[in-house]
């Protein structure tokens, strides 16, 4: 989603900007701009399109070393150039980044902007031309910022440059993540430390309701209220080689790569010097003694949230609802007397998740938040929180991220049933490294599964994916993974549902995808399988070792099979690569697709 980035100090701010940009590029956006200010003032380049379009159209020959730059992924309007960021006020003193969204932009523009000729069509262009008419009201321009930030309704992180106040970028942030990195001789604006990493590691969290005026030698946080806030800086721990591609070329196929290495990290991160799994005991105090745990999140963290819960329910036996956290908000079921709240989220940043936090919390319920960034919102504004050690996952569909979730959520379930005193009869530390050997293999038989792909996407637009029991999560999330990144319409369906409707868009070749990893179902939902081949489908059978038949296309390494997902997921993740890249789709950016939604 959107992205900025702000540089003040002695270098070439340009560079150190676009250099910026092109590392928020996984995030997802349709445009990009900088604005930097040199000598005889501020100047503004944008483009729609990619960062390669805008790197062409800014003037080399300029220097300035103060500048913001940002990413847009398009909400109030098209993408374009008029509506990419930075905009400007009226007289042009004012320039602005925002992400997020000015939910009263209109009501803005009604009461206080008529008699201005907006430039673009977004909600961004209000703020910046709000604050100009506060400040020819007579306002200074820091009671002008407050005064506009205090009318705002909705979700901001802003970056500004003031023609009349060369030596500053102003910051402020509501909802929207934003950090400020601390250099020597310059400091640095960034909405993911990601963007920064090539200059410092060294950054400072802001709260909602903060501003911050940036010097490249001081920082000073100051409250809406103008009282100057101390806050001591952390060290990301990013590594700038995790978040590059190396010899791959594309992040998906490094990430898949990775899901073995990341579940032995969790093993590791998991351990204790006597080799049993161990999580903070207040953490598993309060899963304990929950009545029910209501699990919340969005996309593939709403998927890992559904086979979570098998794994909770089946060994810690306690019961768990799992719930999209963009309904759950808005349509909040009747709770238990003493419920948990796990949030599951890779990037931690995701609104709807963190609107559904906001009224936990007012609620006054415990909320557990597992990710794989630590310090992000979700993070920070839940009572605890479990850490994915997945890396930094750049590419916007997420495989190494889910496959984490599942190991993590396993550890939860078993520390929690031996807590409770539960027999689960199964060694986890044993049956994950199972699975991580298990997607090994998987990976070092790509081109069966590349040459699969191809032949079944071929001529199809849309195809089928169906699973009864566990398979069917993991279904879901492979039909999610097909679509986002080839455009091809898919669905995930439980075996038996298909019959109940929508067996009516099955013709001759449409591809069906069925898993048979569980042996309790094995024979039924090859039943079903038999029902859309009577209908013409093309169907590809995906079974575990032990449990394969004749027909079946590939056969997975057999696991402990409560951990199948872990695994069965692998040849899906794959074939939506392969799919993608036979169609010409860009992977990694997969059109209208962000990798952290940071709106509601
Ligand atoms: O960062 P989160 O896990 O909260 O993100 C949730 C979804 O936006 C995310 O999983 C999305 O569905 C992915 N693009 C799927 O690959």
């Amino acid at each position: 989603m959107c992205g900025i980035v702000g540089y003040i100090g002695n270098q070439d701010a340009k560079e150190v900007l676009l250099k910026g940009l092109e590392k928020l590029e996984y995030r997802g956006y349709d445009s990009s701009g900088i604005a930097i200010m040199s000598e005889n003032g501020i100047h503004v380049f944008k483009e729609k399109g990619r960062i390669a379009d805008l790197r062409a159209t800014v003037d080399n020959d300029l220097f300035a070393a103060t500048g913001i730059g940002h990413t847009r992924w398009a909400t109030h309007g098209v993408p374009s150039q008029s509506n990419a960021h930075p905009h400007q006020s009226v007289s042009g003193r004012f320039t602005l980044v925002h992400n997020g969204v000015i939910e009263n932009d209109e009501l803005l523009k009604q009461e206080y902007l008529m008699d201005i000729a907006l430039k673009s069509d977004t909600d961004t262009e209000v703020v910046v031309q709000f604050i100009e008419v506060n400040v020819n009201k007579g306002l200074s321009f820091e009671d002008a910022f407050i005064k506009t930030l205090k009318e705002l309704k909705g979700s901001y992180a802003i970056a500004l440059l003031d023609e009349q106040n060369p030596d500053v970028i102003y910051v402020a942030k509501n909802k929207s993540p934003l950090l400020v990195g601390l250099g020597k001789g310059f400091n640095v604006v960034a909405s993911d430390a990601m963007a920064m990493l090539q200059v410092t590691d060294q950054f400072v969290e802001l709260m909602d309701q903060e501003i911050v005026i940036v010097k490249k030698e001081d920082v000073t946080i100051k409250n809406l209220q103008g009282e100057v806030i101390e806050r001591a800086p952390y060290t990301a721990q990013l590594d700038a080689s995790d978040i590059e591609k190396g010899t791959y070329p594309h992040f998906m196929l490094k990430e898949i790569d990775e899901q073995p290495l990341v579940i032995r990290k969790i093993i590791q991160e998991y351990q204790n010097a006597t080799g049993q799994l161990t999580i903070d005991p207040e953490i598993i105090e309060a899963v304990s003694e929950a009545d029910r745990i209501y699990v919340i999140a969005a996309g593939t963290s709403y998927h890992a949230g559904l086979v979570g819960k098998q794994f909770i329910e089946k060994l810690a036996k306690v019961p768990v609802e799992v719930h999209i956290s963009s309904e759950f908000g808005y349509n909040m079921p009747l709770l238990s007397a003493n419920p948990l709240f796990i949030f599951i989220s890779q990037s931690g940043e995701t609104a709807d998740s963190r609107a559904v936090l906001v009224q936990v919390k007012k609620l006054g319920h415990i909320a557990l938040t597992i990710t794989n960034v630590p310090g992000s919102t979700l993070s920070r504004e839940a009572d605890f929180t479990l850490l994915l050690h997945a890396g930094p996952e750049i590419a916007v569909a997420s495989t190494k991220a889910y496959t984490a979730q599942l190991a993590v959520l396993a550890i939860l379930a078993e520390v929690t049933a031996k807590n409770n005193g539960k027999e689960i009869g199964l060694d986890l530390v044993r049956e994950l490294g199972i699975a991580a050997n298990a997607i090994e293999v998987l990976c070092d038989s790509k081109e069966e599964i590349e040459k699969v792909a191809y032949e079944y996407v071929q001529m199809t637009r849309n195809a089928f994916f169906i699973g009864r029991g566990i398979d069917y999560y993991v279904c879901l999330e492979g039909a999610l993974k097909l679509k986002e990144i080839s455009y091809i319409q898919a669905e995930g369906f439980a075996g038996g549902e298909l019959k109940h409707g929508t067996i009516a868009l099955i013709e001759e070749g449409t591809p069906v995808i069925a898993l048979a990893t569980q042996e309790s179902v094995n024979l039924i939902i090859r039943g079903n399988v038999k029902e859309v081949v009577a209908r013409g489908a093309n169907p590809l059978i995906i079974s575990m070792k032990g449990l394969e038949m004749t027909d079946d296309r590939l056969v997975i390494p057999e696991v402990h099979e409560l951990l199948t997902p872990l695994i069965s997921v692998v040849p899906l993740q794959l074939f939506a690569y392969y799919a993608a890249l036979h169609r010409d789709c860009d992977v990694d950016k997969p059109r209208n697709l962000a990798k952290s939604v940071t709106v509601e």
